[in-house]
């Protein structure tokens, strides 16, 4: 058995070297300079690929590189990660990738048309099962504000009457209140 296992990694072996060295050989540095295998990055950037910038506040930085502070919506050691608020970093750790209806580079803008397209993306999709149920609900919705404005005048109606001494017809109130003010 352990015969067995050394063969499998003694042929494996070459294969997994020769794989590592063609990674290396391959490997892109975007902002900076393949020194024996690895990218050495020009000061702003950091990363396996150099790839990611460093979003300080400002140009000071510590002797080991790092920012004093961070631009809004950026993170990490060097600044170099970006915040999605209502989203996910892309795979490239580069930008985000908002939910829906959210917007921006750091996924926290909210625009009304994209609230709006949203919701009658949501009603469309619910198709006509959709609207059958919105229809008792509006209905449900309508009762109950009936209802209330019903309460509140006859509630309205008694204080008046409580307090003046008056005796007060519920319709009355119930048209004042239905007045805009
Ligand atoms: C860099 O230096 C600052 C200040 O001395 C320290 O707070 C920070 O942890 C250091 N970062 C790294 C990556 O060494």
């Amino acid at each position: 058995m352990r015969l067995l296992a050394s063969a499998i990694f003694l042929v494996l072996l070459p294969l997994i070297v020769s794989q590592r060295v063609r990674m290396r050989s391959t490997l892109v540095c975007k902002n900076g300079e393949r020194v024996d295998g690895r990218c050495m990055c020009t000061p702003d950037y950091v990363g396996r690929h150099c790839e990611k910038k460093k979003m300080c506040d400002s140009f000071r930085r510590y002797h080991n590189g790092t920012c004093f502070a961070c631009l809004e919506g950026y993170s990490g050691e060097f600044c170099e990660d970006i915040q999605c608020v209502n989203g996910e970093v892309d795979k490239n750790g580069l930008a985000c990738i908002c939910e829906k209806p959210y917007s921006g580079p750091f996924c926290s803008d909210l625009n009304t048309k994209d609230v709006y397209r949203l919701y009658n993306n949501r009603a469309y999709m619910m198709g006509p099962l959709g609207a059958l149920c919105i229809i008792p609900m509006c209905a449900l919705f309508y009762g109950c504000e009936r209802m209330a404005r019903k309460r509140q005048a006859k509630r309205v109606a008694t204080m008046l009457g409580d307090v003046q001494n008056l005796t007060v017809h519920t319709d009355a109130v119930k048209s004042l209140l239905a007045e805009d003010v």
